[in-house]
């Protein structure tokens, strides 16, 4: 049958497909170690899943309204109160089947044929592609590894034409671990009001983040700011909930409003007895986070350390999220392991197949030099991938 329209150019997500590759090739029974996957190692706490259970045993098993349960939105509005000083009311929240969703459905309802959408680089991969099924044209502006992969004023006025509508934000940020300070907040949000911009504020990340920074949105710049800007979190990262699927979007109540209605008309409401779960995870103790992010603080401590002893290989200290992005362009136009290696695909292919260690391309990231490793898995896990990563390196002709 014929694919058409939209349908026909959306690529598969880069990180799930090698993530499953990887999973194929366990299955298998091949020692493959696996630092491709954006999903913590850990199980989600106990006391979120017995609030799900207690959830379902008491019959919350029926359709919720489509933008989600007012229990749960009013679990978001404390949430955004107390870890961002945000007010919002429940008629400014929609909630949806993850943050992935969440994007998704804003572009869908936010983006005109050909509307302009600038998206930094190194970017999520995601972003490109959702706003091309919505008709939206991505903007790439480049960000430095000197600057932390922070965008600066200048690049982003230099990108502006009057069919741009939206800047996508991504702090922390993956691919890179880049954390957005407040200055730096403050000096993007001045070109968005001068030029009407709305941001979309991608914060997954908020709770991963290291060395007593703290986070920031762009939303608390400014009354104006928080106006023009639509928050976006989730439970995914930060309670280890990444199958739960729960995402949600704070801002302007008629957006808002319209994502309800493509939900209801889509998708429907996400899942009833996990909204549940969704309101244990922000009302209780946060003791579980902190307890999570101190273990990957660890491990990226442990990861940087090795990436920079290995020949050719750059790698900045992320200040968030878990993952690692270090530069291996200078292994390019190389032999390694027996194969010839032009660019970032080469590069993970051929240590897929010669090490058995899967690690993900920097270029649908928008950074070819770079390849992207997760350290959201066990400590002797990254020492296993790591030893593996140096002799693949030593092979180099
Ligand atoms: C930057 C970013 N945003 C959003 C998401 C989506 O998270 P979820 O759909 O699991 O809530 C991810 C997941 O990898 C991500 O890395």
């Amino acid at each position: 049958m014929e694919l058409r329209g939209r349908a026909a150019s959306i690529t598969d997500s880069p990180t799930l497909a090698i993530t499953a590759k990887a999973k194929a090739m366990q299955a298998a029974g091949e020692d493959v170690v696996s630092l491709s996957a954006g999903e913590p190692d850990f199980d989600t706490p106990d006391f979120i899943k017995q609030a799900t259970i207690d959830a379902l045993q008491s019959g919350e098993t029926k359709y919720s309204p489509a933008s989600g349960l007012p229990v749960l939105k009013n679990a978001i509005v404390r949430k955004l109160k107390r870890d961002n000083g945000l007010s919002y009311d429940t008629k400014q929240i929609a909630i949806s089947s993850g943050a992935k969703h969440t994007l998704y459905n804003l572009f869908q309802v936010l983006l005109g044929e050909g509307d302009e959408v600038i998206v930094p680089a190194p970017y999520w991969v995601s972003y490109p592609e959702q706003i091309g099924c919505a008709g939206g044209k991505t903007v790439v502006v480049n960000t430095s590894e000197a600057d932390g992969f922070v965008l600066r004023p200048d690049a982003l006025r230099e990108k502006l034409t009057d069919r741009t509508r939206f800047l996508v934000l991504n702090s922390p940020s993956n691919p890179t671990g880049g954390v957005y300070e407040k200055s730096d907040l403050e000096a993007v949000a001045e070109v968005c009001l001068e030029n009407n911009i709305g941001v979309i504020s991608d914060e997954i990340y908020e709770h991963l983040i290291y060395g007593g920074r703290t986070h920031h949105s762009i939303a608390e710049v400014s009354p104006e700011m928080k106006e023009l800007t639509l928050v976006v979190n989730g439970h995914s990262k930060a309670y280890s909930m990444t199958g739960w699927r729960l995402g949600y979007v704070a801002g302007n109540a008629d957006v808002v409003a319209a994502v309800g209605r493509l939900q209801s008309q889509s998708t429907s409401n996400p899942v009833t007895f996990v909204q549940y779960g969704g309101v244990a995870a922000l009302d209780k103790d946060q003791q579980c986070v902190l307890e999570m992010r101190a273990e990957f603080d660890k491990r990226r401590m442990y990861i940087v350390d090795r990436l920079n002893s290995l020949p050719g290989v750059t790698c900045a200290t992320p200040l968030g999220a878990f993952y690692v992005f270090p530069n291996v362009g200078s292994h390019y136009g190389k032999t390694l392991g027996g194969a010839k290696v032009k660019d970032s695909f080469d590069f993970c292919d051929a240590l897929l197949k010669q090490q058995k260690v899967a690690i993900v391309p920097g270029e649908p990231f928008g950074a070819d030099p770079h390849v992207r490793l997760s350290y959201a898995t066990s400590m002797a896990v990254i020492e296993k991938g790591l030893d593996r990563i140096a002799s693949f390196l030593a092979s180099a002709e």
